[in-house]
């Protein structure tokens, strides 16, 4: 059985072209925790053009399952997060003039101190990576608790035969995150359509999941949205 992260940063993008109050991250969290939500996943942008700092301080407080928060391995950064302490920081790229996160994290041997810094203040990191054997032993070098696949290649994919290698790809990298003894999770890029194929996998704990979600909202509220997706992922 696994386990759906709502991310909420698009509740947050709308709420920025106005620069306003509405809508409210930070009670839709509270929603799609109602509806089945086993945690909220947040990503704190260096230019902060969704989430911002009020919305994490808030959520730290009124979260009831878990906060997961995306971030870049930056000084400024890792500050904010041994300050609130979310239960979980999840280690991405970033790059300024992205649309979205557009490819797994990087590691290097410099993520070492940040992993240990992170989890010396009580919280589980959980890093963001291509489904690469040679990165998922580094992560697992570095002491990372959790690895989180970016599914990216395999939304994106086009034809039959490509999606097929990619759901291989994810399958052994799942495999070996999990005889690494860390926790396998998934995310990008995955909608109504392309979740059942990793679900029958069966090897992947947690999903990270926005984008189709809050798209899905707009017409049939958030209370179905992550109903229907959480059944999904059951
Ligand atoms: N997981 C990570 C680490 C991400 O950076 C993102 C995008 O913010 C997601 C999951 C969610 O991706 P999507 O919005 O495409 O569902």
């Amino acid at each position: 059985m696994a386990e759906l992260g709502v991310n909420i940063d698009h509740i947050a993008t709308l709420r920025q072209a106005r620069q306003g109050r509405e809508p409210d991250p930070v009670y839709a969290a509270a929603i799609a925790e109602q509806y089945g939500a086993d945690q909220i996943t947040i990503h704190l942008r260096e230019d902060r053009r969704h989430i911002q700092l009020r919305d994490l301080k808030i959520l730290r407080k009124t979260v009831q399952t878990r906060l997961n928060l995306e971030m870049a391995a930056l000084p400024e950064m890792v500050k904010i997060a041994r300050r609130i302490k979310p239960d979980t920081v999840t280690l991405v790229p970033e790059r300024r003039e992205e649309l979205t996160t557009e490819g797994g994290l990087d590691l290097r041997t410099e993520h070492r101190g940040i992993i240990k810094e992170l989890q010396a203040a009580g919280i589980e990191v959980s890093v963001f990576i291509e489904p690469e054997p040679g990165i998922i032993k580094k992560a697992k070098d570095l002491h990372a608790d959790a690895v989180e696949i970016h599914t990216g290649r395999y939304a994106n994919a086009g034809r039959k035969l490509e999606k097929t290698r990619e759901i291989e790809r994810i399958k052994k990298a799942a495999q070996l995150i999990k005889s690494l003894g860390m926790r396998v999770v998934a995310g990008h890029g995955l909608n109504y359509h392309n979740i059942t194929a990793l679900v029958e996998l069966g090897i992947i704990e947690e999903y990270n999941i926005g984008h189709s979600i809050v798209s899905r909202a707009v017409f049939t509220g958030l209370p179905e949205a992550v109903l229907t997706m959480k059944e999904l992922v059951l």
